[in-house]
């Protein structure tokens, strides 16, 4: 889909974010044509640089981040002609009337703060003052959205002051990539899956996001957050949202936004029991979380696992579990639905237990396959097995698959076309602070110490045992 003109500004254009994904990402849709001439990516930051600095500085930057792409080096010259520098003061006068001269009025305008969310406020305010934001211009704010349901209410609060909620577009990442979006379509775009989604037919769902990296370079901000702030509250919820929600009347961004939040508000409290914090000793690949984090004494979590429950009638009595660490045995994110048992088998001698599972597979080899049972083939009689029918996109979709988009460039792509069906709503955000809340509450009122587990494993014993103690198991995490 075509997208108009536009200035995009990016506060915080010399940031890590901005080098590594917003303006290498740029550059992808730049090169299939998804920049109309004329558009503009204007980065505003404290450093003193002139425009020349700052297209040498993005230079650099794709050609570290930007993948194959970057030996376009024609097609970088001419995408660097579209960027444009102003040195600015977030919280003085500074460069703003220069910014005000450059943004136009009459083309779609967007604002990216990538920058710490306690500025959101002053950049809100200058871009009105100053007159350079005008009623249907957008803007993008990143995670962490807060760190509670207390400073996510001011942080809307703050941007409502100047914005409307149509304007505002809280990314969160997950949601842009490329399989979560298939989740809806495989859902929602097929007559086989729909009629088996619930309590009926489902046995369990299991959410795993698992990273081999560890937390060094940012432990400061990470032992302030752990994987509960860090990944659970945002990523994995939208996730279960997804899996979870009621098909929407369509495919329109409130209503899609209605029935994830009808999931937050259905997610009942869980027992502490049911949820295992770890963090990561030394291995032979790097030091452990303490040292990571510089902080000897951290009970912060590096790896969470939990049992969840969505009160409604579709799911009551499905267990959702879910986990995410760091420095695990491999990089790899799946969402598995697990189909219950066959009451009865016809077949002599069959005493395993077979059973459908879906498993769609976000990252590495993005795809999907579902375990079918089928005859062993040869003469051996009618003998069972299990065997995925797969569908790894990269193989089903030949040439169409590179094409993948990268999460931040559909994303912003998704801004400047004014469609906010993949971003997060004020009061979304909020509903997931507020059943997280109490969770993190409760393990700091009892001084919960995290259990330890060996880099380069699956996580902690207890999170074994969350299943076990179910008659269920974990899937294998397999890069
Ligand atoms: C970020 C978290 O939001 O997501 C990181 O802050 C995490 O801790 C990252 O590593 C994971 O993203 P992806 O796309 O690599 O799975």
């Amino acid at each position: 889909i075509p997208v108009d003109e536009f200035d995009l500004v990016i506060f915080g254009g010399t940031g890590d974010l901005a080098r590594r994904k917003i303006l290498p990402g740029l550059f992808r849709r730049f090169l299939s044509g998804q920049m109309p001439a004329g558009s503009r990516i204007i980065g505003a930051a404290r450093s003193e640089l002139d425009t020349t600095g700052y297209r040498d500085m993005i230079a650099e930057a794709v050609a570290e981040f930007g993948g194959e792409e970057s030996n376009n080096k024609k097609g970088l010259q001419s995408f660097l002609q579209q960027l444009e520098y102003v040195a600015i003061d977030a919280k003085g006068e500074g460069g703003w009337y220069d910014l005000a001269q450059f943004v136009r009025q009459d083309v779609v305008q967007a604002f990216y703060f990538s920058v710490a969310p306690s500025l959101f406020g002053d950049l809100a305010e200058r871009l009105h003052t100053n007159k350079i934001a005008n009623k249907k211009s957008r803007i993008v704010v990143e995670k962490p959205f807060g760190r509670d349901l207390e400073s996510a209410r001011a942080l809307n609060e703050t941007l409502a002051a100047h914005f409307h909620e149509r304007q505002i577009y809280r990314i969160d990442h997950y949601l842009g990539k490329e399989t979560v979006q298939n989740l809806m379509a495989v859902r929602f775009g097929n007559v086989l899956f729909e009629p088996l989604w619930n309590n009926h037919y489902v046995d369990h769902i299991q959410i795993t996001v698992a990273e081999t990296v560890g937390v060094g370079g940012r432990g400061a901000y990470y032992d302030k957050s752990g994987a509960m702030r860090d990944m659970v509250q945002n990523h994995l919820m939208q996730l279960l949202c997804l899996i979870a929600m009621e098909p929407p009347s369509q495919f329109e961004s409130d209503a899609v936004r209605d029935e994830k939040l009808k999931v937050i508000r259905a997610l009942q409290p869980i027992d502490h029991h049911h949820i295992v914090r770890g963090q990561y000793d030394e291995g032979p690949d790097g030091p452990g979380y303490r040292d990571d984090a510089e902080n000897p004494r951290s009970f912060t979590e590096s790896f969470i696992a939990m049992r969840c429950h969505i009160a409604n009638w579709r799911w009551a009595g499905v267990p959702f579990y879910l986990r995410t660490g760091k420095r695990m045995k491999a990089r790899s994110s799946e969402i598995a639905v697990v189909f219950k048992d066959l009451g009865h088998t016809i077949f002599e001698g069959d005493e395993a237990r077979h059973r459908n599972i879906l498993s769609i597979r976000l990252q590495p080899n993005e795809g999907m396959d579902l375990q079918v049972t089928i005859k062993e083939p040869g003469p051996g009689g009618m003998r069972l097995i299990d065997v995925p029918l797969d569908m790894t996109f990269a193989e089903a979709l030949g040439d169409d698959a590179e094409d993948v988009t990268d999460a931040y460039e559909r994303l912003i792509m998704d801004v400047i076309r004014g469609n906010q069906t993949l971003f997060m709503r004020g009061d979304e955000v909020e509903a997931a602070w507020a059943w997280t809340d109490p969770l993190i509450e409760g393990w700091e009122a009892r001084n919960d110490v995290p259990k330890h587990y060996d880099a380069g494993s699956a996580g902690p014993e207890d999170a074994m045992m969350l299943l076990h103690r179910d008659g269920r198991r974990w899937r294998d995490i397999k890069g």
